[in-house]
């Protein structure tokens, strides 16, 4: 994931992204976008790079609708950018001519499209409840101390965020987390600190473990 932005999308030191976990899936939080503004303020086509707008066309095409290619959309400017800003996400409606009130409940019902923005790693930990049974309790608080961070915050470098998620489907190999994409299992203190240790040095993990 590659935080950039031609606008005001950039990661602050420290950002505390509360909505994200007041959300039960643990993920997306609204700012509040105001549909007069988005029509305003937003041509799309000034602000979506081209790259953007034929990823978010091609994307058309395949789900056969506009109104289909929401999640995609979202995803393919996140991917670009590291998450959807207020002016991101009228952008992309205007894109798919659709409101961006019904963009926005997509976005906040897909717990992994961001509305604030994130570390260059998103850590989304298992809390459901196979893995409050298999030591849950002390993998959160290894990441916590680890990284002197909280759920909802990102690191002063900007490097992790820590998020809460529901069921990653790992539960018979539970406790279990996802960083980015990327899913860990049959997790221990150590195994942890030896994984946000690796990638503090961008080593990226070669498989699943
Ligand atoms: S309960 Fe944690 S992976 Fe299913």
């Amino acid at each position: 994931m590659q935080p950039i932005d031609k606008q005001s999308d950039i990661i602050p030191s420290v950002t505390i992204v509360d909505a994200m976990i007041s959300d039960s899936a643990g993920g997306s939080a609204s700012n509040g976008t105001d549909e007069n503004t988005c029509l305003q303020n937003i041509d799309f086509r000034q602000y979506l790079t081209a790259a953007e707008i034929k990823a978010i066309e091609h994307d058309v095409t395949i789900m056969g609708s506009r109104e289909a290619a929401g999640i995609e959309a979202l995803k393919v400017v996140q991917q670009h950018r590291g998450w959807i800003s207020d002016h991101s996400l009228c952008a992309i409606a205007q894109c798919l001519e659709i409101s961006s009130a019904q963009l926005e409940g997509v976005a906040t019902f897909y717990n992994l499209i961001y509305r604030q923005p994130v570390g260059h790693y998103v850590i989304h930990l298992c809390d459901s409840i196979s893995c409050h049974l298999c030591g849950y309790d002390d993998i959160l608080h290894t990441i916590k101390q680890h990284l002197g961070i909280e759920y909802g915050q990102t690191t002063a470098d900007g490097e992790f965020t820590l998020l809460s998620n529901a069921c990653l489907g790992n539960c018979d190999k539970s406790p279990a987390m996802m960083i980015n994409d990327h899913h860990y299992h049959s997790l221990t203190s150590s195994s942890v600190v030896a994984i946000l240790n690796g990638l503090s040095q961008h080593v990226e993990p070669a498989d699943d473990r």
